[in-house]
């Protein structure tokens, strides 16, 4: 087989896993003396003439880099010249053409591009850009709010990241006999926050996708034969009449009732952390899948990880399986969604071991 040139991009919300998987295709590519060239901070890297690029192997990659999060390539800057900033300006279509000239430049046979389910859509809607080669997608994202995939890398470790923080947290609750509402972020979808409260066991756990009773709530905590504990507070909720974080939100509401309390907010730290093994595992299972997609001359996929198997989906398939939503940043766009659905075996687990999980029913 002629020897390939293959390219790799991160882009969107970085997480713990990220340079795994590049350096799990690195070395993939290696033994199929195959080209690997990575292109640097994402499409602010790929909009530039010439793109911004360092060719991977194993004198340019550090392999003890491969555990740690972040990219290396980078994920971009916010306010460069990017699909949300071209699309503010009207000039999209002239970024897509940029991007897609500078996969031509590159002789690039095939693309491999490491994104959220935000990035995964805009290949899916803007498919022309990557008409020459072949696009493999690896989902990657803290949310796991992916459709299509039972895990999304950077996941595990972000759910270790905050049960470490909640643990430590936990110690000085008990010393001050008070509560801590803890935020995870997560979007709009509560996977992160139901796998953190289910493994730390918190008292209550508030997600975007179940109503939730203040006032239940307040009484759950009292009911509890503890004087301290964490609430897990998902980004994505709200209550009605009431603007602010989440956190700040939940935590004014028990002051009111007296339970004694204070926010805490680990922010970025999620998305941080030494990769877990899961996610290492994750990660050489999302590569080895997307090089043989490579092989068998598949485009348009994303690699998914499902029951226990690894296989490459259409991202038709990935983007019709999910909830739409409008995407925030770009008017008319459609990005695909998934979300905890009521069927997740994690809130009868969550619910059947006490916790407070809104106004689900037993
Ligand atoms: O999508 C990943 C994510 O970490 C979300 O959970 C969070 O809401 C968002 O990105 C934060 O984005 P930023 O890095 O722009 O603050």
């Amino acid at each position: 087989m002629k020897p390939k040139t293959i390219g790799i991009m991160t882009t969107g919300g970085d997480c713990s896993g990220l340079n795994t998987v590049i350096q799990r295709i690195m070395d993939g590519c290696v033994l199929r003396k195959w080209k690997l060239i990575g292109i640097r901070d994402g499409t602010d890297g790929l909009y530039l003439s010439p793109a911004k690029t360092i060719t991977l192997n194993q004198e340019s990659f550090q392999f003890a880099n491969s555990h740690l999060a972040g990219s290396i390539l980078s994920n971009g800057h916010a306010y460069t010249t990017n699909f949300i900033t071209s699309a503010k300006s009207g000039k999209l279509s002239a970024f897509n053409n940029r991007l897609k000239k500078s996969l031509h430049d590159l002789n690039l046979d095939a693309f491999v591009l490491v994104g959220g389910n935000g990035s995964l859509s805009l290949a899916h809607t803007y498919r022309e850009i990557y008409s020459n080669l072949s696009l493999i997608c690896i989902p990657k994202t803290i949310d796991m709010d992916i459709p299509k995939t039972d895990r999304t890398l950077g996941f595990d470790t972000a759910v270790q990241q905050l049960v470490s923080y909640c643990d430590q947290l936990l110690l000085t609750a008990r010393s001050h006999h008070r509560w801590f509402v803890v935020q995870t972020m997560g979007r709009d979808c509560g996977q992160l926050a139901l796998h953190a409260g289910v493994a730390i066991a918190a008292d209550a756990v508030l997600i975007p996708e179940i109503k939730f009773d203040v006032d239940n709530l307040v009484k759950h905590i009292k009911s509890l034969k503890r004087d301290y504990g964490i609430i897990l507070v998902s980004e994505g909720i709200s209550i009605r009449g009431h603007s602010g974080k989440p956190a700040d939100m939940v935590s004014r509401k028990l002051t009111a009732s007296n339970i004694p309390n204070r926010t805490a907010f680990p922010e970025h730290i999620q998305r941080a952390g030494d990769t877990l093994a899961s996610d290492r595992i994750l990660a050489a299972g999302f590569a080895d899948c997307a090089l043989n997609a490579i092989e068998n001359n598949e485009t348009y996929v994303m690699t998914t990880f499902q029951n226990g198997e690894f296989k490459t989906i259409s991202l038709d398939e990935f983007f019709k399986a999910g909830k739409p939503q409008r995407d925030p940043n770009i008017d008319g766009v459609m990005t695909s969604n998934a979300y905890v659905e009521p069927d997740n075996v994690l809130l009868q687990i969550a619910t059947d071991m006490g916790i407070y999980m809104g106004e689900k029913k037993r």
